[in-house]
């Protein structure tokens, strides 16, 4: 169906989705693709304001429960909670996620604050995919999703804490799907390259004080490898699209990775032939 040049698709018709981090950037624009398709998405987050007003502007399809994903209490309710409003659980995105604001070095790594990025970016999807499992498990079906990162592939990307967080969270996909895939489950994840949304855009401006937002967009976007185009939420909403729907129906342990080849190859830097006399 078109409506004023807005293309309603029905990939995800009747299935019911909750995305943790959803109150904005990469699980806001996942939220809002997913009920462009056809689904009814329940929005878990720990920004309680931002949450409901992210649910109202998706319209009735959309809610707002609080979740935060350390408090497994939480992360439980989230679950029950989409049930008790859907009767069921097709697809849960574990998205929810920080960065790390601290030095990069080793020598000075601040391990409170690595057991707290920890606690969230990998404790948080562990009890995310075992509350989602326990009821997806009864049904025989269902797709699980995370957000991993470029920095969980290649070292040098991020500072260590969140780098090894997102590689934990590909291996977490691995180990899980493997059980999973007895229950017609899949488990999958994607690995964006950076994307200006607040989460990057606040690290960037404290670690270049001097710089404006234009300046630091540049910086970000100047960062891809793909000539002609930058990486946006979109990108990682159509990724997941892709992963969710009916269309990935045996891909499964897989870590999709959305980063315009960045991580595919390295330049030796050479000149050209016709450059050198
Ligand atoms: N932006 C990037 O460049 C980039 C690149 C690769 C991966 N990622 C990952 O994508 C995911 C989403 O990040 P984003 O860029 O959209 O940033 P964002 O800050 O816009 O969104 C993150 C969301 O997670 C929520 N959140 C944080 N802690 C939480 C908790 N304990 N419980 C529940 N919700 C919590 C925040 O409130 C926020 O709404 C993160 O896992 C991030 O690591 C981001």
């Amino acid at each position: 169906m078109t409506i004023k040049g807005f293309i309603r698709g029905s990939k995800l018709e009747g299935k019911v989705a909750l995305i943790t981090g959803a109150a904005s950037g990469i699980g806001k624009a996942t939220a809002t693709k997913f009920i462009d398709n056809g689904a009814k998405v329940v929005i878990a987050d720990i920004q309680h304001q931002l949450g409901q007003e992210t649910a109202e502007r998706l319209g009735p399809n959309a809610s707002f429960v609080a979740c935060d994903v350390t408090k497994e209490s939480e992360i439980s309710n989230a679950v029950d909670f989409t049930v008790s409003m859907h009767n069921q659980l097709d697809i849960m995105y574990c998205n929810a996620g920080v960065p790390c604001k601290t030095s990069p070095s080793i020598v000075d790594l601040d391990l409170a604050m690595f057991d707290k990025v920890m606690n969230i970016n990998v404790r948080g999807v562990m009890g995310g995919i075992k509350h989602a499992s326990r009821v997806m498990i009864p049904r025989r079906t269902g797709s699980i999703l995370c957000t991993a990162s470029v920095t969980g592939i290649m070292g040098g990307l991020a500072q260590h804490t969140y780098s090894v967080s997102k590689s934990a969270v590909i291996g977490i996909v691995r180990s899980v799907a493997s059980e999973l895939s007895k229950h017609g489950i899949r488990v999958n994840s994607i690995s964006p390259f950076a994307i200006p949304t607040s989460f990057v855009m606040d690290e960037m401006s404290q670690a270049f004080r001097g710089l404006d937002y234009r300046e630091l967009l540049q910086m970000v976007n100047n960062a891809g490898a793909l000539e002609g185009a930058n990486c946006e939420p979109d990108d990682v909403a159509n990724a997941a699209l892709y992963l969710v729907s009916h269309d990935a129906k045996y891909v499964s342990g897989h870590n999709l990775v959305v980063d315009g080849g960045f991580t595919s190859f390295k330049s030796l830097g050479f000149p050209a032939p016709n450059e050198v006399h």
